[in-house]
């Protein structure tokens, strides 16, 4: 344990200059070097409180796992005047205690297994209506039509709604989203321009869901999705979620439904790009089992390499590359005494690129994941959905649907990145290509094996 700038971030000047350099320069790359100099579980000052970096599996398999109830959301999420809580409110992603408890009993069965495997169809369906815009050679940001695309799915296998009207909005509320997590370092009572932005647009998308809340209270039916579960289910003294309870459910799981598994796909298809030989092998894969066909769920078992692409597109770019705690009071890891009140930033980023568990660990690499290999490996040191209570509630309907987009396009489509260019990352509250991600369509016929 190596504290870095102790000392160093007490007045406002140093810590002005700091978020200068984070908001100027490379952020990914200067917590490499960071974790490079001081080890891989470091802390700074900052203010009064303590800041720790966490790149270590044992380290943060205590923190989410073993000595979870020591530990909370760190108010850059809970925060609801400057941190993401402005737009999610107290959904399952920003809350704690008996109140994350409660509702995440409620959600949770909306994901079980025979719940999800009853949107694959429209999942499929939804990426062939937009395959059916794109034209061989042409050149498309499939980072927007990635977002857009699950964005669809999302709204419509959990709240049955078609969202075309409200795309832009979403996609400015996302925008902002993703801004506010950067200005998360200026303290949270400054009105910065992405705060009020923030504040405006949430404003309207909450207009929009609590029209639906009121049609669908109105309807008073139940349809079987997760709207009518949370609109139907009643707390233990019997009383009803309030709209407000309700839209912080459904605000929750729109945005974090679709963004990360939209990224979780961009990334895939950069990686594919740039690795021809694992492309064909995928390819041959899809072609072997689909015969130019569209996938179904019974298929998915057999798209054994498919599955296998996506792990290690998840290990290499993982869409929640930091997860972020606070401590609720002293609390012993590894060692080292924790103070309550340190905030604690688990990358998962550099967990999963940890040299100490990864062999050649910048190498994209899907044998890892083979079913001969995967047993070997190091399982807190592969955390894309994080781990312990606050695993990710959709991590089997986004394994599903990244499965299934990911088959369907490439049966199809060949995607390659125009000459000269090269993908920067935006590390915001996901891990994003930085300013989309233009990519080449080709479009390629199966090679169908003789019966
Ligand atoms: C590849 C796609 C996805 C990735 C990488 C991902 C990742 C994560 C991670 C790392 C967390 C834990 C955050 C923390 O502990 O601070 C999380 C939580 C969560 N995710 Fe996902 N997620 C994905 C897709 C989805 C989908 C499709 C949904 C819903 C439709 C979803 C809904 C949620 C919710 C509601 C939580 C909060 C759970 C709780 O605290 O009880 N996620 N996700």
């Amino acid at each position: 344990m190596t504290s870095i700038y102790a000392g160093s971030m007490k007045t406002l000047p140093q810590r002005g200059k700091f978020i200068y350099d984070v908001l100027t320069t490379n952020f990914i790359h200067q917590n490499q070097l960071m974790f490079e100099q001081f080890g891989d579980f470091n802390w700074i000052e900052w203010g009064s409180d303590r800041l720790y970096n966490v790149a270590n599996a044992e380290v943060a398999h205590d923190i989410l796992v073993k000595k979870a109830s020591s530990f909370y959301k760190d108010p850059g999420y809970r925060d609801q005047q400057g941190g993401i809580a402005m737009v999610l409110g107290r959904g399952l992603i920003t809350s704690d205690g008996a109140h994350w408890r409660e509702h995440r009993k409620l959600v949770a069965p909306a994901f079980h297994a025979q719940r999800i495997h009853a949107y694959a169809e429209t999942m499929v369906d939804a990426t062939q209506k937009l395959m059916q815009t794109w034209e061989d050679g042409a050149q498309r940001d499939v980072s927007h039509d990635m977002m857009v695309l699950t964005l669809r799915i999302v709204a419509k296998t959990l709240f049955s709604t078609e969202v075309e009207a409200d795309i832009n909005l979403i996609n400015r509320v996302i925008e902002q989203f993703q801004r506010i997590a950067v200005e998360q370092l200026f303290p949270s009572w400054l009105p910065t321009p992405s705060r009020i932005i923030t504040r405006q647009v949430t404003h309207k998308l909450n207009q929009r869901i609590y029209e639906m809340i009121a049609q669908r209270r109105a309807n008073g039916g139940d349809n079987g999705d997760l709207m009518a579960m949370l609109l139907l289910s009643t707390d233990e003294d019997g009383n009803r979620l309030s709209d407000l309870d309700v839209r912080d459910e459904a605000v929750t799981l729109i945005l974090a439904g679709h963004e990360t598994t939209s990224n979780t796909l961009s990334w895939t298809f950069k990686l594919l790009a740039e690795h021809p030989e694992v492309e064909a092998r995928l390819h041959a894969e899809l072609d072997a089992v689909l015969g130019g066909r569209v996938p179904t769920l019974a298929d998915l078992r057999q798209l054994t390499y498919t599955n296998m692409v996506l792990k290690e597109a998840m290990r290499l770019y993982p869409a929640a590359w930091v997860i972020g705690r606070q401590a609720l009071e002293d609390v012993e890891i590894q060692g080292e005494v924790i103070p309550k009140g340190a905030i604690l930033n688990i990358y998962t980023y550099f967990i999963q690129r940890n040299e100490k568990y990864w062999d050649n660990p910048t190498r994209f690499d899907p044998e890892r994941f083979s079913p001969e290999n995967e047993g070997r490996i190091n399982k807190w040191a592969y955390i894309p959905f994080s781990t312990g209570p606050r695993v990710c509630v959709g991590n089997s309907f986004a394994m599903m649907e990244a499965q299934l987009l990911l088959a369907t396009i490439a049966s199809r489509f060949q995607l390659s990145l125009p000459t000269g260019h090269s993908v920067e990352l935006n590390p915001l509250v996901t891990l994003n290509p930085k300013g989309g991600l233009p990519m080449i369509l080709k479009e390629r016929q199966p090679i169908l094996q003789p019966s």
